[in-house]
């Protein structure tokens, strides 16, 4: 077993903190009041709650880091930069459905070194360093070894309402037609955690912002598999748009997702 950095010890006491609070919220969702913020983009109380107690138990080992949050403004500090989504998946939590990740990762000099995704319904707590693998409850992730993707179940986010792109229809038929079926979790951070676990064997998705994606990203890198944006370039912390899969299916997923 791999012993966890301090850093990740850290990030675990936060969101296990956070996950203590919205579990209990989760208990009791038609209680949560619900504002609207935007077109089909709500958040919850326990959003800003969450995200408050997380921001607090950071802020106490990191007090002059760079916070990047979903709901509020940037912190600016040093060029240590810490991302968090206090709750990926708020449509599934406001609808009682368990697939949800609070989700925190260190960011230096553009790169991904640490990062942390928490289902506090689940009590699935995955964990990567930079070097280190990644790891769910004491478990070693590895993504899939599948060949073909007729054998291979893909995650997708579908974009509803304002988030919707022309050619995604066309991209859905493409990989569904192909493959074992898609599949929808509702939480960036989910999809790729479960890549890494090699419970899907791929995951693409647009429009996607850091805090989505940051610990997700170095979940699937570190179990051995591949990121790259959906045309195969490169993937850095500013792009939207991503491909994650085992390696093996990368390309053909990506010819795809190309020829349309
Ligand atoms: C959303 C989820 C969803 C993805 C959306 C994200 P949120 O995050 O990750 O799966 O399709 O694009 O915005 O709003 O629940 O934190
Ligand atoms: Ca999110
Ligand atoms: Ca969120």
């Amino acid at each position: 077993m791999q012993i966890q950095p301090p850093v990740i010890n850290i990030f675990e006491k936060a969101v296990r903190k956070a996950g203590k609070y919205l579990l209990r919220d989760f208990g009791e969702i038609e209680n949560l009041q619900i504002q609207s913020k935007g077109l089909g983009d709500f958040v919850t109380n326990a959003d800003l709650k969450t995200e408050q107690i997380l921001i607090d138990t950071l802020k106490y080992y990191y007090p002059e880091a760079t916070y990047i949050t979903e709901e509020s403004e940037k912190i600016i500090g040093n060029e240590e930069m810490i991302v968090i989504d206090p709750i990926d998946g708020t449509t599934n939590f406001i609808h009682g459905i368990p697939l949800v990740g609070i989700v925190i990762a260190k960011i230096i000099n553009e790169e991904i070194t640490d990062g942390v995704i928490y289902n506090p319904i689940l009590d699935d707590f995955f964990w990567a360093s930079k070097g280190k693998g990644s790891w769910c409850n004491n478990n070693r992730l590895r993504v899939s070894k599948r060949q073909d993707i007729i054998d291979c179940i893909i995650g997708t986010g579908i974009p509803h309402m304002d988030r919707i792109y022309p050619q995604y229809l066309k991209e859905i038929d493409a990989i569904t037609k192909n493959c074992s079926g898609l599949r929808r979790m509702g939480a960036a951070s989910i999809d790729l955690a479960y890549v890494a676990a090699g419970k899907l064997d791929a995951y693409w998705e647009r429009n996607l912002n850091i805090w989505d994606v940051s610990a997700g990203v170095l979940l699937v890198k570190e179990a051995g598999g591949r990121v790259s944006q959906p045309n195969g370039e490169s993937w850095d912390i500013h792009s939207k748009d991503i491909l994650v899969s085992n390696s093996n299916i990368h390309e053909i997923i990506q010819e795809k997702l190309e020829i349309i």
